[in-house]
């Protein structure tokens, strides 16, 4: 029925006998489909779209105060809203009046707290692994300009609700949170989206962490703590080393003695289960410049699980044989302090990063750890070399031929978002400890060679080409080349920027994994460091083949976050809006 605005804020529905009569009447006002009910001599107002997926809940059921929606059964309390299913979420409830026997309904609706409540649905979203609550949270969120409390909530969920420790979830929500300012507004809400369904799915089914408490001692010494972390990592004494991190957190050594406590042991031994524990330490570091230093002790402590229990790759048969890669590194591990005092790191703009890179890429072990020694002893700056070993591990799914093992995808994946890593910890706290991280990732590259036998060359630029031609090559499975062609094209035309989202959005539109979304990350940071040169097109074409290498998926993700951004958007997912609660 058409509706008649009786003030500002009330309309008139109809009088209350007819009311009576009919049960339930469903009227339009400001935009919103209100759906008003007469029940057990009481009139409540409700927005008629199940805020589930929007199926209209005039044509629910009606019993005892509760309504129940047709479609998936959820079912809301009639004089709050709320709903007792969480998967559901709330539905709005309006302020109704009866006047002179004529019923009014003001068609705002009665607001509480709205950033406390999507915290609140986030939690529950968390807690039940509910994807489409979680959409809406994320997109409630963003619009009340609280992305920053979710993301901080979402992390604590997970590092509370997992005694393994940090996941693959809070890598990606960290990893989103990351690349941000590279995707457009619309994919922001996206790749937040992602993190906080990954940060479900690495709590679910797991066991609540409980901290241990720091050590109660007058011990200061920040070199003190180093070697304690270090030695009790070593042996694989969680609680011990857990125990010295938080105090050495509790007790305010700086973020810097604290990082190069933890790198170091990460650097300890040999590119420590493939590259994972450093790359998760520094995300893990990466997370708190997210949510602030004072919540260090509730992020760090969670690497500690993964780092005393990860594979050393000197305990790898591919690592000793036929050359005894340990024995070339702890020579040179062992050098490390000479070289830096001798070259000091004076250089400035040294750009040997390709060349350098080519001598990784091509040569042997005692060759390629001469020429990073050298590097060092005429001064090249540590993260120079660190970007240049980054930038050999980036070209290796450049030159990847499609006839290798399709899992191979994952050893090339693994020395890029490692190398990435490595950089990018250096830039945080630099020392000679996790300077041993660049040696340990040249021979990785190294290890890789035979994925580059035989070579897949460079693509070159062919015509005029569009964003959309380079999305449509991820709706077909095993378009790799075809992609890079295509990014070639869009590089030649320097269209940069236009790249980097469009390849935000292909992944963010996949049911994309953990590998995905850290190389895409890994891959923003790189071309970053090389923009304009050609290092960084090569950057952003090995993320381009990794990513149709994996593409397509089914979507469901996506698809689920659309419903909710139609749903908010106050979009009819259904059309028929008529019928009636019985
Ligand atoms: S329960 Fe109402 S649309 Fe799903």
């Amino acid at each position: 029925m058409a509706a008649e605005v009786a003030s500002p804020a009330t309309v008139r529905v109809c009088p209350l006998e007819e009311l009576k009569r009919d049960l339930f009447k469903v009227i339009s006002a400001e935009g919103r489909v209100i759906l008003v009910l007469f029940h057990e001599g009481e009139v409540f107002s409700l927005d008629n779209r199940c805020p589930h997926m929007g199926f209209p809940l005039s044509q629910g059921t009606v019993r005892e105060g509760i309504l129940t929606c047709h479609w998936h059964h959820a079912r809301f309390d009639l004089a709050g809203g709320c709903t007792l299913d969480p998967f559901a979420d709330d539905v709005p409830a309006f302020a109704t009046d009866v006047r002179d026997g004529v019923v009014f309904v003001d068609p705002h609706p009665i607001s509480g707290d709205k950033r406390g409540h999507a915290l609140c649905k986030l939690n529950e979203g968390l807690e039940h692994g509910l994807n489409l609550v979680l959409a809406k949270s994320v997109i409630s969120l963003n619009e009340l300009d609280a992305s920053s409390e979710g993301l901080r909530q979402a992390a604590f969920f997970g590092l509370k609700n997992r005694a393994a420790g940090w996941s693959t979830g809070l890598s990606i929500l960290t990893a989103m949170a990351n690349v941000l300012p590279a995707l457009t507004a619309e994919d922001r809400r996206l790749a937040l989206f992602h993190g906080v369904v990954h940060v479900a799915r690495s709590t679910a089914n797991q066991s609540p962490d409980f901290d241990l408490e720091p050590l109660a001692t007058r011990e200061t010494r920040p070199e003190r703590y180093v070697d304690w972390f270090r030695r009790f990592v070593d042996s694989r004494s969680e609680d011990a080393a857990e125990r010295t991190l938080r105090t050495a957190i509790r007790i305010g050594l700086s973020q810097q003695v604290i990082a190069t406590m933890l790198f170091a042991a990460c650097t300890d031994h040999l590119y420590m289960d493939v590259g994972h524990t450093l790359d998760f330490t520094n995300k893990a570091f990466e997370l708190l410049d997210h949510i602030g230093w004072e919540h260090a002790e509730a992020v760090l402590p969670s690497l500690v699980p993964h780092l005393v229990s990860a594979q050393r790759m000197e305990e790898s048969s591919s690592w000793r044989h036929p050359v005894d890669l340990p024995d070339l590194l702890h020579k040179v591990h062992g050098e490390l302090d000479g070289l830096l005092s001798e070259g000091g790191g004076r250089r400035r703009g040294w750009h040997g990063h390709a060349q350098l890179a080519q001598t990784i890429l091509d040569g042997e072990p005692a060759k390629i750890i001469e020429a990073l020694t050298e590097s060092l002893r005429s001064g090249v700056a540590l993260t120079d070399l660190s970007a240049a070993v980054a930038y050999a591990a980036a070209l290796r799914p450049v030159h990847f031929h499609v006839s290798n093992e399709f899992g191979d995808w994952d050893t090339v994946h693994h020395t890029f978002t490692y190398t990435n890593a490595v950089d990018q910890a250096l830039r945080r706290a630099p020392s000679s400890l996790l300077a041993r991280g660049i040696f340990d990732g040249a021979m990785s590259v190294y290890l890789e060679r035979f994925l580059n036998m035989p070579r897949q060359p460079l693509p070159s630029p062919s015509g005029q080409v569009t964003a959309g031609q380079l999305l449509a090559q991820f709706d077909v499975q095993g378009r790799v080349d075809e992609t890079a062609q295509v990014v070639a094209s869009l590089l030649a035309q320097g269209e940069h920027e236009v790249v980097v989202q469009t390849l935000g959005h292909a992944l963010l539109r996949e049911d994309a994994g953990f590998h995905q979304f850290q190389i895409f990350e890994a891959g923003v940071r790189q071309y970053r460091r090389f923009a304009g040169t050609p290092p960084g097109d090569h950057v952003l074409l090995g993320v381009a083949r990794f990513l149709a290498a994996h593409s397509p998926t089914v979507r469901a993700t996506g698809q689920t976050f659309d419903i909710a951004a139609r749903l908010h958007r106050g979009e009819a997912l259904y059309a028929n809006q008529q019928g009636g609660a019985n």
